[in-house]
């Protein structure tokens, strides 16, 4: 039952930080809180010397043009070149073209699009309640390690600080994991009641419902009354009831009254930490996660006297069930039969446009020594492109004698908007194929 669930905020794979206790209790022993969750158990737990599956594009050089400062507002940095802020030769960037080209796509912020909808209606609910809430959408996407993970507790061995998992542009930049990221600059800054949306990073899989940048909102609440207060007990009993009142109810204004559940999570920057679930269309569905901020965070921000609450939710998880969209990709589209569906402050169900249909290859080698899969799914992405709708292990052995494993992948192929010709998925299959043997050393079979 419960004891495997994950926070989700993302549409289907598991939060990176959130853990929900009982998950967490086993989990604690080998390394550290986190533990082999299922969303890492498929990813190696051996140390990562390089990674990179570069692409043919050109490289620049690794000197940023810009200070990482994500008090930078993105309107300050219009006309922004991403690839050359982004791409670079520096030992630790692993951030591919692909990536580059989604950022500063702002999706959030297109108006009448599913993430836009969906935004604006949390924004409402808070504001309209308490007019003190600030919405913040616009900040830099690039934070240092500092800001990402070290300023949450995150500890220095945890999972999701690793290349394979986080695109770095240099020793301490990166592109953002999570809008938890801006909470302890906002506080710093002054804010105190403030909602923070935008896209994040994560290196992932390929499939309808993974896809390595999505959108997040975070929301952090000081409760003015609770300062000062020397009784933990109680403050962190006012701030818990402050935090689900404000959380039931945004539900309720973005779902209509759903039945809700709350869960018992483990995150590193909030104690007590929660999920919350609603019963929506016929299934118990993650919605958030939250908690009371960690008073050593709050200690961090000169801000010893305050205490808070701070939740974070994915918005793309949310708008896929709220207006049916059955795959992630679509979301980045510009496909006018998808984005005219939609109108500004309405939720409206999803009319799917014809099916194409797909076409799959499958790629077979053995594995180097240090084989690492999410390697492969992005140089997979880098080379077909949005085109590619699932990679999927097939087929696993491994030959003791010569002690090596063989992998056999399935790769599907299908557009959005026409039905792709057999040779020009030979053609990219190709490319996968010689790619994969050069720049991640397998031996193909
Ligand atoms: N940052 C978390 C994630 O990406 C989500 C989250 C959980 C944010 C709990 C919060 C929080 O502020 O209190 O998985």
């Amino acid at each position: 039952g419960q004891a495997t669930k994950m926070i989700r905020t993302r549409p289907t794979a598991y939060a990176i930080f959130g853990i929900s206790l009982a998950a967490a209790a086993h989990a604690f022993k080998p390394i550290g809180f986190m533990g082999p969750s299922t969303r890492f158990l498929h990813t190696s737990m051996r140390n990562v010397k390089s990674l990179c599956p570069k692409t043919a594009a050109p490289l620049r050089s690794f000197k940023s043009s810009r200070p990482s400062l994500s008090r930078v507002e993105m309107s300050s940095t219009v006309g922004i070149d991403w690839a050359k802020e982004l791409l670079s030769e520096h030992p630790e960037n692993n951030v591919t073209p692909y990536i580059a080209n989604l950022v500063g796509r702002n999706l959030h912020l297109k108006k009448a699009h599913p993430l836009n909808i969906i935004k604006k209606k949390i924004e409402d609910y808070f504001t309209s309640r308490d007019a003190e809430f600030e919405c913040k959408d616009s900040l830099y996407p690039v934070v240092t390690k500092q800001q990402c993970f070290d300023d949450l507790l995150i500890p220095k061995d945890h999972v999701s600080r690793r290349p394979s998992d986080t695109y770095y542009l240099d020793q301490d930049r990166l592109l953002r994991t999570h809008t938890s990221a801006h909470q302890t600059e906002l506080l710093r800054g002054g804010s105190r009641k403030f909602l923070c949306t935008g896209d994040v990073y994560r290196r992932d899989e390929i499939d309808a419902s993974h896809y390595p940048a999505f959108h997040q909102m975070e929301g952090v609440k000081i409760l003015k009354e609770c300062t000062g207060m020397e009784d933990r007990e109680q403050w962190v009993k006012m701030c818990s009831e402050d935090l689900k009142d404000h959380l039931e109810g945004m539900v309720d204004a973005i779902f209509g009254p759903v039945e809700k559940r709350w869960v018992d999570a483990y995150f590193p920057f909030t104690e007590p930490s929660y999920e919350l679930e609603i019963f929506y269309q016929d299934k118990w569905l993650e919605v958030l996660g939250c908690g009371v901020i960690q008073q050593q965070i709050l200690d961090g921000c000169e801000m010893k006297d305050a205490h808070g609450w701070a939740f974070g939710l994915g918005l793309e998880r949310l708008a896929m069930v709220l207006f049916d969209i059955p795959d992630i990709r679509l979301f980045w589209t510009e496909d006018e039969r998808f984005l005219k569906q939609f109108k500004d402050g309405v939720i409206t169900k999803f009319q799917p446009f014809s099916k194409y249909p797909p076409c799959y290859k499958d790629v077979s080698f053995w594995l180097p020594g240090d084989w690492q899969e999410n390697n492969f799914f992005e140089l997979v992405r880098n080379i077909a492109g949005d085109i590619v709708e699932s990679v999927e292990l097939v087929d696993k052995f491994d030959n003791p004698k010569k002690g090596k494993t063989s992998h056999c992948y399935r790769i599907n192929y299908r557009a959005m908007d026409r039905s792709l010709t057999n040779e020009e998925v030979d053609k990219i299959q190709e490319q996968v194929r010689e790619l994969v043997a050069k720049k991640l050393n397998v031996e193909l079979r």
